[in-house]
């Protein structure tokens, strides 16, 4: 099933543009949400309104709609998506692709993209085994981008062979392979992100500054290589990564809470900025001020560590345990103390200094260490360092 995935289907301008009508369908029977996306040639061959009405949501169209822009830019569109589609890929459309050529909505899509892109190719015999796009599907597959199709048969210009476009139930087939079976399929990962918000009073509380950015981004390329992950967030306003089991909290006793609910996993990812103590002195209505001049005392206790307590445990531990350390001076030092301090198998370091703009931005410069290793990436966005984390767990959990 493809429950609580979002699939950004561009389609492109051919005849065969009338079966994304039943793929969107078929898509969102698996339980899948497709937002549509069409080029202008697209639209000549099946209407807006047709794909909007089945996709249940409005079907993008122009890169320059200033409603759109305002409502969903199209680098979040493309950021929102698990798995773009381009069904049916057109020869226009693969060899755009191929040089990066973003001259509307749909090639500036799958530009700004971070995800797979899967192509369902469709054209005429002749197109299709021409020189160029033979050339244009080597380059794409080497690029990464996944193929279904195209079938031998007849064609709606009367020629028969190669171009048919691959028939619906295999391109869902294709989809599900893409986003079910990664390399992490069967491999449960719990992450935890963002901030905790640990009350004063029913109204107050103390909070911190994480975002939940680089967390989501884990979340996304883990879910993306086909893990089952349970995203532990407490409250934020950005994005909530799709593909996922949510659970939202507030303090960090309910984030340990849930944490310890979604046990066992093969790995867990501690990316949250947990508040490190909570009001002990709570009060249960709102603290007024009494005219007296005499200021309150909030009074403190220590919060558990959740990331020492799961690598710690006795019974049940994830095979890997990754933590993250937010310093400010001696990263290195402070990190790798840390590591050893809390249990886990890894530190993710990285400097917060201001100066740094790390902390609520959207690139990250870390090091990864692991009992005998420092690696020491470069500066580079959070979705790069989430990819690229989630390829090192592949290689310390997969069993291929
Ligand atoms: N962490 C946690 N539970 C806590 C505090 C931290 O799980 N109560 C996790 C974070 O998710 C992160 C790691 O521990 O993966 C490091 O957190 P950090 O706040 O940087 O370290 P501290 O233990 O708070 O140490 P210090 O305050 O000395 O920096």
């Amino acid at each position: 099933m493809l429950n609580g995935r979002r699939i950004l289907l561009v389609i492109g301008g051919g005849i065969a543009a009338y079966k994304s009508l039943d793929l969107i369908r078929r898509l969102q029977d698996r339980g899948a949400e497709v937002v549509p996306v069409m080029t202008r040639a697209a639209a000549e061959f099946v209407t807006p309104l047709s794909v909007s009405a089945l996709a249940g949501q409005k079907a993008y169209g122009d890169l320059f709609d200033l409603t759109d822009e305002a409502e969903m830019g199209h680098i979040q569109l493309s950021r929102a998506a698990d798995l773009i589609v381009v069904a049916p890929a057109t020869a226009n459309l693969m060899a755009k692709m191929v040089q990066g050529i973003a001259d509307n909505l749909a090639t500036t899509l799958l530009m700004a993209t971070d995800k797979r892109v899967l192509i369902a190719p469709a054209m005429n015999v002749r197109m299709w085994e021409h020189a160029a796009t033979q050339r244009n599907l080597k380059a794409l597959q080497d690029d990464g981008v996944l193929v279904v199709g195209p079938n031998e048969g007849d064609m709606a210009c009367g020629e028969y062979g190669h171009g048919r476009m691959a028939e619906v139930p295999e391109i869902v087939a294709a989809v599900e392979n893409a986003l079910l079976n990664g390399p992490l399929k069967g491999k449960h990962v719990v992450v935890t992100s963002g901030p905790t918000h640990e009350p004063i009073d029913p109204v107050r509380y103390i909070a911190n500054r994480s975002s939940g950015t680089q967390g989501s981004a884990i979340a996304n390329a883990l879910a993306g290589l086909g893990a089952r992950v349970t995203f532990v967030s407490g409250p934020v306003t950005s994005e909530l990564p799709g593909g996922c089991e949510i659970v939202q909290v507030e303090t960090a006793a309910e984030m340990l809470s849930a944490v310890e609910a979604a046990l066992p996993a093969d790995a867990a990812v501690f990316a949250a900025a947990v508040a490190d103590w909570r009001v002990a002195s709570r009060s249960g209505s709102k603290i007024k001020k009494d005219g007296s001049g005499k200021l309150p005392v909030l009074e403190f206790t220590e919060n558990p560590d959740i990331l020492a307590t799961v690598s710690q445990l006795k019974k049940g531990r994830p095979q890997l345990v990754v933590g993250f350390a937010a310093e400010t001076d001696d990263v290195m030092a402070n990190a790798t103390a840390k590591r050893a301090r809390k249990g886990c198998d890894w530190i993710v370091a990285n400097d917060v200094s201001p100066e740094t703009g790390i902390m609520g931005g959207a690139e990250n410069a870390v090091t990864l260490i692991s009992k005998d290793a420092a690696d020491v990436w470069p500066r580079m966005s959070k979705t790069e360092v989430a990819r690229k984390l989630a390829e090192r767990i592949v290689g310390a959990i997969s069993d291929g």
